[in-house]
């Protein structure tokens, strides 16, 4: 791959607790992770994206970092995750981990010292009194007291302490968290909370000192070459999204419109342009996301009368159609994979699963369960492990339960299960992956004006996409069939269905 691999990567992102576990304690790890490289291999994508690897007590699933420079002792071992990097880059797969640079832990080493020593205490938000009203994004108030008495801040859960960034000394150890991680062969970074670092006295989104910071990571990720930074930038303002791409600041950032979009055309065609308009004028290429281990999984959000993403509630429990969310999420699926510039593939959408609605609230562990006292469901139903063989949980996820439990219908969902399916969800994906990987990525994209239900467009390769969201049959244009998600009806395009064509 190029130089600029990352501008029409695949990148297939690992939720690690909930991949594969290697040792049988019920968590995914790394020895899981590697023994399944090649079932990723073979999927056809060109990188992966892991969650926090870190030490963390798992106050929000390893969003609480106690030590940057480690991995986790129930993932594994600094030792096993290079050989794990070594490993996925012998079959060319590009390696992206999570830096979280908003918050720490309550159980690293600088908040332990502050906490021991009020002189200590600059590199994060300790005052006297909580200093404004701010509510943690998590539910409940953002400042929590310290047994002498002061209070410090936490924009998520209270395990998890806002670093000031006003303080140099934060500004150093992330560069060196950095380039520890470079030295180690990562081939990028996805940046946790992105617009988030800065405070003052208006709020704390998107404040004009973040570039700054970028501009110097940048500087760093160029020492080493080939390396790449992906912001977690959720703003709702276009032009404020497009200075975090800007040529020396951060190469991507995830596209949040797309994956928050309802399945309308005419929402999806606004979001579309939106981005091409947005990242055109910068140079940055665009990406694709459907989902991730924040969200609702598509089948089930794609299957519901409202279609669209959303924080709150997440619409938790109500009714979803399996079979049109499954449509729909492979036509989602392949509009994804043909549109310019990367696209991301969160564990698990690749199987077709579901969200896990029915968990028992005693099971639950994310933390905005609990904080919002129980109002939203939180993310638990899209981080269920996942289902790779057999008939029964743990579907061979390991030896013994899993950590979170997996619902019995998972049988017919399982990786082996779909392997030899050509009808099944994971022949889909790598069958696109595979015909991605030579002719869609990087590029430019033409509309084909086919009416106003039907997203249809060209690409460089010659490659049609067309994408029926009206409610009756299509007729499709001239072309032979590469690939379509479902049936298609005697040479039209059939609701909710997506098709590649080629001209003949
Ligand atoms: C990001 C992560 C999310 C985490 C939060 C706090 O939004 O994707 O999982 O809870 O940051 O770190």
């Amino acid at each position: 791959m190029s130089q600029t691999w990352w501008r029409g990567a695949a990148i297939y992102q690992v939720y690690l607790r909930s991949f594969a576990d290697g040792n049988g304690d019920g968590v995914g790890d790394l020895a899981g992770l590697r023994a399944r490289l090649p079932y990723l291999k073979d999927l056809g994508i060109d990188a992966l994206w892991l969650n926090p690897w870190y030490p963390s007590p798992m106050a929000d699933g390893g969003y609480d970092v106690a030590d940057y420079r480690g991995i986790e002792p129930v993932f594994g071992t600094l030792a096993e995750a290079e050989r794990f990097i070594a490993e996925a880059h012998e079959l060319d797969i590009r390696v992206i981990i999570d830096v979280v640079p908003n918050h720490s832990s309550t159980e690293s080493a600088w908040f332990k010292e502050a906490l021991a020593n009020p002189a200590a205490r600059d590199r994060f938000w300790f005052a006297d009194q909580p200093v404004n009203d701010w509510r943690s994004i998590f539910g409940g108030p953002a400042w929590t007291q310290v047994p002498d008495g002061q209070w410090y801040l936490h924009l998520f859960a209270a395990e998890q302490p806002d670093f000031n960034w006003a303080n140099p000394e934060v500004h150093q150890e992330f560069e060196d968290v950095l380039r520890f991680w470079f030295e180690r062969g990562v081939d990028g970074f996805r940046i946790d909370s992105a617009a988030l670092l800065y405070k003052s006295d208006t709020g704390y989104e998107d404040l004009d000192a973040v570039h700054d910071v970028y501009r110097r990571w940048r500087e760093v990720a160029d020492e080493y070459g080939e390396r790449v930074l992906i912001g977690e930038v959720w703003l709702p303002d276009q032009e404020r999204f497009a200075r975090y791409l800007r040529p020396d600041e951060l190469h991507t950032a995830f596209n949040f419109d797309f994956l928050s979009c309802p399945w309308n055309p005419a929402e999806l065609r606004r979001v579309i342009d939106l981005t091409l308009s947005t990242h055109t004028p910068i140079g940055a290429p665009p990406t694709w996301v459907l989902s991730n281990h924040d969200v609702t999984r598509p089948v089930t959000r794609y299957g519901r009368a409202d279609t669209a993403f959303e924080h709150g509630g997440r619409l938790h429990g109500t009714p979803s159609d399996p079979e049109l969310g499954r449509r729909r999420a492979r036509a989602a699926a392949l509009l994804s994979m043909a549109l310019p510039g990367s696209v991301y593939v969160y564990q698990g959408d690749e199987l077709g699963l579901p969200e896990v609605e029915d968990l028992p609230d005693e099971l639950r562990q994310d933390p905005m369960f609990a904080r919002s006292g129980g109002a939203n469901p939180g993310r638990d139903g899209c981080r269920v492990p996942l289902p790779w063989s057999g008939d029964e949980p743990p579907f061979g996820f390991g030896a013994g339960p899993s950590w979170l439990p997996q619902p019995e219908s998972w049988r017919k969902l399982t990786a082996e299960a779909q392997r030899t399916d050509l009808g099944s969800m994971l022949t889909l994906y790598r069958t696109a992956l595979a015909i991605r990987r030579d002719r869609l990525g990087d590029g430019t994209m033409t509309w084909l004006p086919l009416g106003e239900k039907v997203l249809a467009f060209t690409r460089e390769s010659g490659l049609t996409c067309v994408t029926n969201l009206g409610p009756g049959l299509v007729p499709m244009p001239a072309g032979e069939v590469v690939l379509a998600s479902g049936p298609l009806d005697d040479g039209a395009l059939p609701p909710d269905t997506t098709v590649w064509l080629t001209a003949s």
